[in-house]
């Protein structure tokens, strides 16, 4: 058969594929951007906002972006691996500036877009490692992972982690389900500020996952998107150093996009440490091949800047500080709102507890979909708020809304 304009319609391909459902913090934010109303609040996606609702471009970006502009003078190939000084800069920030580890010849670093370019490429490299491999991921966990890490064919199973009951970590329930790990699973934890539940592990609880690591002959695989917005550059990577001084093999995903606010850059990490130099070496050549095969290489740019910014002394200082306000900004935030909730007659106390930009309000998805219909306050489906949506304007009115659903 043809159509009118004369191509033949009987073998097409497409047509068998169903319409999927929107990501679901994506789909969120479209209908954000929908809704006409004037006074609707965006708890949803998870990108910081300063006071004005804003999610600007740090001041030390702006700065290392001007300098690269009057000082780059290519824009030839980076290769698979991205350049040296990001991924050096990059462990240094991760496992702290003398970490014996960076020059041990058992790190391998690749630049990746964003932090979902390096988990995905964790995953084609965990299923070269093992066809069959398995990897433990937390209950509840982002709603990426699992599509990033079971799109690459790895299975997938979950650990508890939260309860709703004490809104903290439930680490008894998390070690019993991992004793249930078979040698060889991989373990997906969360560096920092928990994503969705901003509650995280102590570091005595850090040192109880390492040892039952290496007991049981499980891979940690630490996802760290949030350095620096919990408790501060170091405390947030407390845990990460703790496993990387312990176990023989580790694989890290670092994103850049919240702590420099590089969002649309796509500007990530992933390092792999290997139990020897020449296990390392096998393994980068592995890496960097499956990268050449995904996508070749990675951007430029937003690495570029990270590199500037981490390199040099004043520009370091000017980001930190900035980063270091965005956290009280946030902190502060969390106490606000507990104090605003209080004065409703409700406690929330828990929320001042948690770590990052994530926190569940506790209500169900009905509830969830009354405060978005009836008073366009947007959140996800399994009620995990933006911290950083909030403002000194806004917190009366989502207090409010929330006492009436909660009525
Ligand atoms: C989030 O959790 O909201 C962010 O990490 C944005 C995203 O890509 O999901």
């Amino acid at each position: 058969m043809f159509t009118r304009r004369g191509v033949h319609t009987d073998n097409i391909m497409f047509e068998h594929l169903k319409a999927l459902p929107q990501d679901p913090i994506l789909g969120l934010l479209q209908l954000f951007r929908n809704d006409p109303r004037a006074s609707k609040i965006d708890l949803g996606v998870g990108v910081y906002k300063d006071a004005q609702g804003h999610t600007p471009v740090m001041n030390a970006v702006k700065l290392a972006e001007q300098r690269l502009l009057e000082q780059e003078k290519t824009k030839s190939y980076i290769g698979p691996a991205g350049t040296e000084g990001f991924g050096r800069a990059m462990a240094g920030l991760l496992l702290g500036d003398d970490c014996p580890l960076i020059d041990s010849g058992r790190l391998t670093i690749a630049q990746t877009p964003g932090g979902c370019g390096a988990l995905r490429m964790a995953a084609e490299f965990l299923k070269l490692c093992n066809t069959d491999a398995t990897v433990w991921v937390s209950n509840p966990t982002w709603g990426n992972h699992i599509p990033l890490l079971g799109g690459a064919g790895l299975n997938i199973k979950q650990y508890s982690y939260y309860s709703k009951a004490t809104h903290g970590v439930d680490f008894d329930a998390m070690m019993t389900d991992l004793q249930g790990a078979q040698a060889g699973d991989i373990v997906l934890l969360h560096g920092c500020c928990h994503n969705p539940s901003g509650a995280d592990l102590n570091i005595e609880q850090w040192q109880a996952i390492s040892n039952l690591l290496v007991d049981k002959g499980l891979l940690p695989f630490v996802d760290i998107a949030y350095q620096g917005l919990g408790r501060g550059l170091d405390n947030d990577a407390a845990g990460l150093r703790l496993l990387a001084e312990q176990v023989p093999e580790l694989i890290i995903a670092a994103s850049c996009s919240k702590n420099f606010g590089l969002y649309r850059e796509r500007t990530g990490a992933l390092m792999l440490l290997s139990a020897t130099e020449e296990q390392a070496r096998a393994g980068a050549s592995q890496l960097f091949s499956a990268i050449r095969g995904h996508y070749s290489m990675p951007p430029s740019h937003g690495a570029a800047i990270v590199e500037t910014i981490l390199t040099d002394t004043t520009l370091r200082a000017n980001w930190q500080a900035e980063l270091d306000q965005m956290t009280q900004r946030i902190l502060s935030l969390r106490d606000q709102f507990v104090a605003e909730m209080d004065n409703q007659g409700m406690d929330f106390s828990f929320i001042a507890e948690q770590q990052g930009m994530f926190s569940f309000m506790g209500i169900s998805p009905e509830q969830v979909l009354t405060l978005r219909e009836q008073h366009g306050i947007y959140m996800l489906d399994s009620s995990r708020v933006n911290i950083a949506g909030l403002s000194i304007e806004n917190i009366p009115a989502v207090a409010q809304a929330l006492k009436t659903v909660l009525r």
